[in-house]
């Protein structure tokens, strides 16, 4: 093998589209995948590349420092793709400890476990941390988020993903440690676990349930297909500069409440039923608190120093994704069960 990577939180929804396009591509690298298996982790997601030569899955948690330690002694890793987290921004205002605790330290713990590995020779060697837009605030008077923005996280997910890059950052300076981060915006695609916004929206549409939209839906976010967020990935990895920071986004800004009437309306097509129909579904429902308002990326430095482009429009992902759900209601059924549906009854307190 050429080298060893270890992606971790491989089996959640960026995660495998990132193993799978590694493992495919790259037949002559060892792609191990670390992931803890929590509610959002999904072996199914990776059904396809399980059998393939090149690919181990390991059962582990980051905030474990013996795994970590034993795993390093195991194989030789060259290169670090960081993605295991708590992601959902709902879940951390009912129990922020859990994200301070997978995000920071867990984080922390990784970055430990490669500095130990890796301190006599860096050459060759990368850590690459996966974060998010949301670490920069919220965009309440318009203008973009750059690599330039001053971080102003306003939720306990983005506050821990914050806290986690600067450690990444902080042993780039203080060790040496040859890392790079990215921050992108609001994924979407196959494989999402239906409690973030496009998913739950298709799955509650395709079961008639209502549609929740938090305060009056005006809220903007800017969509990326998840596999152009994983070709992103992979132009970094190999060709980003060591301790830089790149913003990945699709410019692509979409009202909550557009979205999902445009979501309504596609269905409606795809499922035979008559115009307007879904869009009966939607229920204006009690506001996240401190709900940033707009994400929008520049990922201008990217484009210019890398040459990314978002390969597919929202209208081209979108279809693709309803269309995986649609044809894969089994995966669906599957994690709609359990855990999800208690959070579910928690969450979603009608005004
Ligand atoms: P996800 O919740 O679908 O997957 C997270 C994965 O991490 C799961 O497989 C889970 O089992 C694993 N995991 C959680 N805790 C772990 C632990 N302690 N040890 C090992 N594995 C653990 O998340 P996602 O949407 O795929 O996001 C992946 C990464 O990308 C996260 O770091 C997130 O902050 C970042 N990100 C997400 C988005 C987005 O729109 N989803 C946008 C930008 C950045
Ligand atoms: P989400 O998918 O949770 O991503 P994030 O909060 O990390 O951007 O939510 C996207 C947007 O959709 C956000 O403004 C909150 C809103 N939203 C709803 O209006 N209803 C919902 O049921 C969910 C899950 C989100």
């Amino acid at each position: 093998m050429e080298r060893t990577i270890l992606i971790t939180g491989g089996a959640g929804f960026i995660g495998s589209h990132v193993v799978r396009l590694f493992v495919n591509k790259y037949p002559g690298y060892r792609i191990v995948n670390l992931d803890k298996l929590t509610y959002a982790g999904n072996l199914e997601n990776l059904k396809d590349v399980e059998l393939k030569p090149n690919y181990t899955f390991v059962k582990a948690d980051i905030t474990d420092t013996g795994s970590l330690h034993r795993l390093f002694g195991e194989y030789e890793f060259s290169g670090v793709i960081h993605l295991a987290a708590e992601s959902h921004v709902d879940r951390s205002i009912t129990n922020p400890m859990e994200f301070i605790h997978t995000n920071v330290l867990g984080t922390a713990n990784l970055l430990n476990a490669a500095l130990e590995s890796w301190k006599d020779r860096f050459s060759g060697k990368v850590f690459y941390h996966i974060s998010t837009d949301e670490v920069f605030g919220s965009l309440e008077n318009g203008g973009y988020f750059t690599e330039q923005t001053a971080y102003d996280p306003r939720s306990p997910y983005s506050a821990s993903k914050a806290g986690s890059d600067h450690l990444v950052r902080a042993y780039f300076n203080t060790y040496g440690l040859p890392v790079l981060i990215s921050n992108c915006s609001n994924n979407y695609g196959p494989n999402q676990f239906p409690e973030k916004l496009i998913p739950l929206i298709i799955n509650n549409i395709l079961n008639r349930k209502s549609l929740p939209v938090y305060g009056k839906g005006e809220n903007i976010r800017d969509w990326l297909y998840v596999e152009d967020h994983a070709a992103a990935m992979d132009v970094i990895f190999h060709r980003g500069k060591k301790g830089e920071t790149y913003t990945i986004g699709g410019s692509n800004e979409w009202k909550n409440i557009d979205l999902i009437r445009f979501l309504c309306r596609l269905m409606d097509k795809k499922l035979d039923r008559s115009p307007g129909d879904s869009e009966k579904l939607i229920r204006f429902v009690k506001d996240r608190a401190g709900h940033d308002l707009r994400y929008a990326i520049d990922a201008g430095k990217l484009k210019k120093e890398l040459g990314w482009e978002p390969s597919l429009t929202f209208e081209q992902g979108l279809n693709r994704t309803v269309d995986w759900y649609l044809e894969n209601r089994e995966w669906l059924q599957h994690v709609l069960t359990g855990d999800y549906e208690k959070y579910y009854e928690k969450q979603y307190v009608s005004r």
